[in-house]
């Protein structure tokens, strides 16, 4: 017989773990390293450990950039931890302390690099040198699932901002490599954007890197009223809503329009649709499987009313958003269980194209999966 007892201290033990565990806020998007090492010496493992609880606990860096190694040879660990620009030193400090602890958890204990991403900071640790190296992969997409108006022009003057940011954030120093500001568009609409390198990059790398991810727009989220391009060395937003703090944004003039071309009847998004979810959350879900959870919504939908076209285009923003990121759940949840059965994550290669030199090589998922 088991005592009561035992049992409800069991359950205890349970909820309060589980509590533990789900204080800390899913990453938006991690990747865990395939490079792993099964040996004797769990020094990196111990390294790693003190390190990222060092950093979290650090109260000395007010301006948001942690570089720091430790160990020797095999065993040295390199960490980049990097929050927005904006963000206050506070919330830079709990957005590091939670990421701590949640990549050791979604990646397995002998993997020797990894990187998460939240809005508000990333934490990044490897065995190789990652010092004033820029690295522009692995990489993701975000994207907002509604049309801008009049998207040509929208889309000029994005550029145009984003040209203008890369430049500013470029031109930072060592400890700053940060921009935002906001445009006017057509029809009125104000256009919120942001890039950041990290500040251990050199100008030219930081031009270099945030050219990349602004020319990659058009892949990510062309014509779209928000975006992200996010790469382990710099990233690019954004959105039609003020997702920053104004107090950082830089003064910008916005350019003159250009003149619209009559021809074409730009589609008005639906109203009163996502309006209070403004991100989008469509995160390394390839696109067949979002397909498939449209039509599966789409038939859902149909039944009991016999309507499919009807109902077919009263699928909202929000659900799709809601479907997507239940997906993402699973995706995480079963990517979880794979890691705890040590199994590789090589299949995630099967779609990439290009050679990746040396790390994550596994990991790179093909974010290009929303367009072809
Ligand atoms: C990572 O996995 C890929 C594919 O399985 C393999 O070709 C590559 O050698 C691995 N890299 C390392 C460092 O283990
Ligand atoms: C942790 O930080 C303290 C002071 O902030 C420093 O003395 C110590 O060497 C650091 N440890 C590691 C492993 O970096
Ligand atoms: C990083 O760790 C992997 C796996 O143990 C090893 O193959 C690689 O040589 C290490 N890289 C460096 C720079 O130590
Ligand atoms: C860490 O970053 C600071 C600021 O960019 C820089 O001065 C320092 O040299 C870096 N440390 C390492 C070990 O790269
Ligand atoms: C454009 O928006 C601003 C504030 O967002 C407002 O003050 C201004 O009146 C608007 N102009 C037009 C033409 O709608
Ligand atoms: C746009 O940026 C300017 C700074 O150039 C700032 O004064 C203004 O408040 C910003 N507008 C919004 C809506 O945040």
């Amino acid at each position: 017989m088991v005592s009561p007892r035992l049992i409800s201290l069991l359950c205890f033990f349970l909820i309060s773990h589980h509590a533990t565990i789900s204080a800390q806020q899913n990453f938006l998007k991690f990747f865990c390293g395939n490079s792993t090492s099964d040996d004797a010496t769990s020094t990196f493992k111990t390294n790693l450990k003190s390190l990222l609880l060092n950093i979290s606990t650090n109260s000395n860096i007010y301006y948001g950039f942690y570089n720091f190694s430790s160990g020797e040879n095999s065993d040295k660990v390199n960490v980049i931890g990097l929050c927005r620009g904006d963000v206050k030193v506070q919330d830079c400090r709990s957005c590091l302390a939670d990421s701590r602890v949640v990549l050791p958890q979604v990646c397995a204990p002998n993997v020797r690099e990894a990187i998460g991403w939240y809005d508000n900071c990333f934490l990044r640790y490897s065995n190789r040198t990652i010092f004033g190296v820029m690295q522009t992969q692995p990489y993701f997409y975000l994207w907002n699932t509604q049309d801008a108006l009049q998207k040509d022009q929208f889309k000029f003057v994005v550029t145009k901002l984003m040209r203008f940011l890369r430049e500013k954030a470029a031109s930072g120093n060592s400890l700053h490599k940060f921009a935002a500001a906001n445009a006017t568009g057509p029809s009125n609409q104000t256009i919120f954007g942001l890039v950041q390198c990290t500040p251990d990059l050199s100008i030219k790398d930081c031009d270099i890197c945030l050219d990349g991810a602004i020319s990659e727009i058009p892949k990510c989220c062309d014509g779209m009223k928000g975006g992200r391009v996010v790469r382990p060395s710099c990233n690019i937003r954004y959105e039609t809503y003020s997702f920053f703090d104004p107090a950082a944004s830089q003064p910008f003039t916005s350019p003159p329009l250009p003149p619209s071309s009559p021809a074409v009847v730009q589609p008005q998004p639906k109203q009163g649709k996502c309006n209070t979810s403004p991100a989008v959350i469509a995160v390394g879900v390839p696109i067949i499987v979002l397909l498939a959870v449209l039509i599966f919504v789409v038939v859902l939908k149909a039944r009991g009313t016999n309507n499919m076209e009807s109902k077919s285009t009263y699928i909202s923003c929000s659900e799709l958003q809601n479907e997507v990121q239940k997906l993402k759940l699973q995706q995480e949840q079963s990517k979880l269980q794979q890691q705890q059965m040590n199994a590789t994550l090589a299949f995630l290669l099967q779609n990439f194209e290009g050679q990746v030199p040396s790390e994550f090589v596994t990991t790179v998922q093909n974010p290009g999966a929303k367009t072809q």
